[in-house]
């Protein structure tokens, strides 16, 4: 799948949803499978996913997705993940453009999410597509090991349609 040619993102709907279920649960992405397919059902929810094509004739698996929520004014990224086979080829950065394209559809004015304050590689990618932090919430996370304390959350958030 790694052709050099541009991600196509689409928007899942039932007929994705047995590989969203299929695909399980992504670590540190932020949701179920469950979620995400209930997410495709309503009215101000859009799953944007890359499928990457199945090795010898097998169906097409999801490589990465993203969960986007449609709220009074603004839009929020609830959740993101790539499958760790394929990241760092341009899948994430796809799928954040393509966000922001679809909160630009619904004329939202700005586009927001929370993320783990120690995540660099997702605060990386934000900020290359443009998000700017605007506050942190302390203790937000639980942990995400054992023995490890709570963790904060960033708020960031960008301009729609800039
Ligand atoms: C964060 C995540 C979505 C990135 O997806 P990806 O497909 O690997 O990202 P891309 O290949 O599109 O990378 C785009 C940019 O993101 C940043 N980035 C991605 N991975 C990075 C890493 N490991 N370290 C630092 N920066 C990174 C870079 O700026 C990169 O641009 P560059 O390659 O020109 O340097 C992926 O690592 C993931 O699913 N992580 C687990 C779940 C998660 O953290 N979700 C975010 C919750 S808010």
């Amino acid at each position: 799948m790694d052709n050099g040619a541009r991600w196509r993102v689409e928007t899942l709907g039932a007929r994705q949803a047995g590989s969203v279920m299929s695909g399980g649960s992504i670590a540190g992405s932020g949701a179920v499978a469950a979620a995400l397919c209930k997410a495709m059902e309503t009215k101000d929810g859009r799953v944007l996913g890359v499928m990457a094509a199945g090795a010898c004739g097998r169906s097409p698996a999801l490589a990465g997705y993203l969960w986007l929520a449609r709220l009074t004014y603004d839009a929020e990224i609830q959740a993101l993940g790539v499958k760790p086979d394929y990241r760092g080829r341009g899948v994430g950065d796809a799928l954040v453009r393509a966000a922001c394209e679809a909160a630009e559809r619904w004329q939202s004015e700005r586009l927001l999410l929370e993320v783990r304050a120690g995540n660099a590689a997702a605060i990386a990618l934000y900020k290359r597509q443009g998000f700017g932090v605007d506050g942190r919430r302390r203790g937000y996370y639980p942990p995400l090991a054992a023995g490890s304390g709570r963790e904060d959350a960033l708020l960031m958030s960008r301009a729609v349609g800039t």
